[in-house]
């Protein structure tokens, strides 16, 4: 197959200044160049839209560089080999890479993770067995979650913290959540077992907290920052943890918002708050693929998702995260889905 091949694709066109809005983006066309010699051309079947492309966008250093302006977006994808021209791979494998907001592109085998079909839907690996999934289970172990533990975790419907909690249930724990609306309250206790859970935009969370957690509790999950973080601390045990994952309140502001007001509780309960960034636990990706995705496949982990379809609605998906629109990893499902299993 030595045509040429048109793939569609976002790019930024200009930096947010605050919420992002449709006009910073562009949806764009490419040539994709045939494979070379030990080289594979892919077509992607769903692509991931995660909050932390948000920070990506601003100019300046970070722990992930920024994006170029009018360079195409880069992101977790998952994709079907097309064509191969290296020995390793062939067509039909299904592969996962940092190489989404585009239909179509060629890899070298490296740049690629292959997966098994026998996970489905295949949007799986960008979600509860994928980065996001992994995010939930390094940060349990981080700060060793275990049986008994009163467990609080903000941003609770979400893609992370769905999985967190059915985790942290899994290891034998009191679960409670915080999400947006009666809709996510409702999904985390009937369908992700939390013991509870409540909607933090109806009233003070320090509130909240107090009545679900009356003693207090031993480890927060924090996707969330801000407010939420402040209530943690207030509500924390003696020798309690928080895991610092996310601190997406704050991702849109335009200027550095000011830390807890009570951040004195770290001393005086004798609190510690461990950071973490997902990618600097790769090594451990297969000991994650072969726990939780045990769990899945016996029907003890369930994968929630909100999928959109089509490259063209990547970008309202991207803004919908900091909205709260999805329940569940957000996920955009591209043209080539519809006809591989
Ligand atoms: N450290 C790492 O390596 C790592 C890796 C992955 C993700 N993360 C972080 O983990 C967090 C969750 O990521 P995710 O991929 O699972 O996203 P997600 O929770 O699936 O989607 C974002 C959710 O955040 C909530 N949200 C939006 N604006 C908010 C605000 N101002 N205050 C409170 N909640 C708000 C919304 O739900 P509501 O309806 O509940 O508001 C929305 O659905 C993010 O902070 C992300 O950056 C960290």
């Amino acid at each position: 197959m030595d045509t040429v091949m048109i793939s569609r694709e976002i790019r930024l066109a200009s930096r947010p200044k605050g919420i992002p809005d449709a006009g910073n983006f562009l949806l764009a066309q490419s040539e994709v160049r045939p494979p070379q010699n030990q080289q594979v051309l892919v077509r992607n079947l769903f692509m991931s839209v995660d909050p932390y492309m948000r920070g990506r966008m601003n100019e300046g250093k970070s722990y992930v560089p920024s994006f170029e302006l009018g360079e195409v977006l880069d992101g977790g994808a998952v994709g079907e080999i097309i064509e191969s021209r290296a020995r390793e791979l062939k067509p039909g494998d299904i592969v996962t890479s940092n190489c989404g907001w585009r239909e179509y592109f060629v890899a070298a085998p490296k740049e690629l993770h292959v997966v098994s079909r026998e996970n489905q839907p295949l949007s799986v690996y960008l979600g509860a067995l994928g980065m996001t999934g992994m995010t939930a289970w390094t940060g349990l172990n981080l700060v060793e979650v275990k049986a008994g533990d009163v467990v609080y975790i903000s941003g609770a419907a979400g893609a992370v913290g769905n999985v967190a909690g059915q985790l942290a249930k899994l290891r034998g724990c009191r679960v409670i959540g915080s999400a947006g609306s009666f809709e996510k309250v409702l999904f985390l206790r009937d369908e992700c077992g939390f013991d509870a859970a409540f909607d933090y935009k109806v009233g003070p969370v320090v509130e909240q907290l107090k009545i679900k957690a009356p003693d207090g509790i031993d480890v927060y999950f924090d996707n969330v920052g801000g407010e939420t973080l402040e209530a943690a601390l207030s509500a924390l045990r003696t020798h309690g943890r928080i895991i610092a994952c996310g601190g997406i309140s704050g991702y849109n502001a335009e200027r550095p918002q000011p830390g807890p007001t009570n951040l004195f509780n770290v001393i005086t309960k004798r609190l510690t708050m461990k950071g973490m960034i997902v990618r600097d636990w790769m090594g451990r990706q297969g000991e994650f693929e072969k726990e939780v995705g045990g769990y899945f496949q016996t029907g003890k982990l369930k994968s929630k998702e909100t999928v959109v379809t089509g490259i063209d609605q990547a970008v309202d998906a991207f803004i919908g995260l900091f909205a709260g629109k999805n329940i569940g990893k957000m996920i955009v499902k591209l043209g080539g889905a519809q006809d591989c299993r």
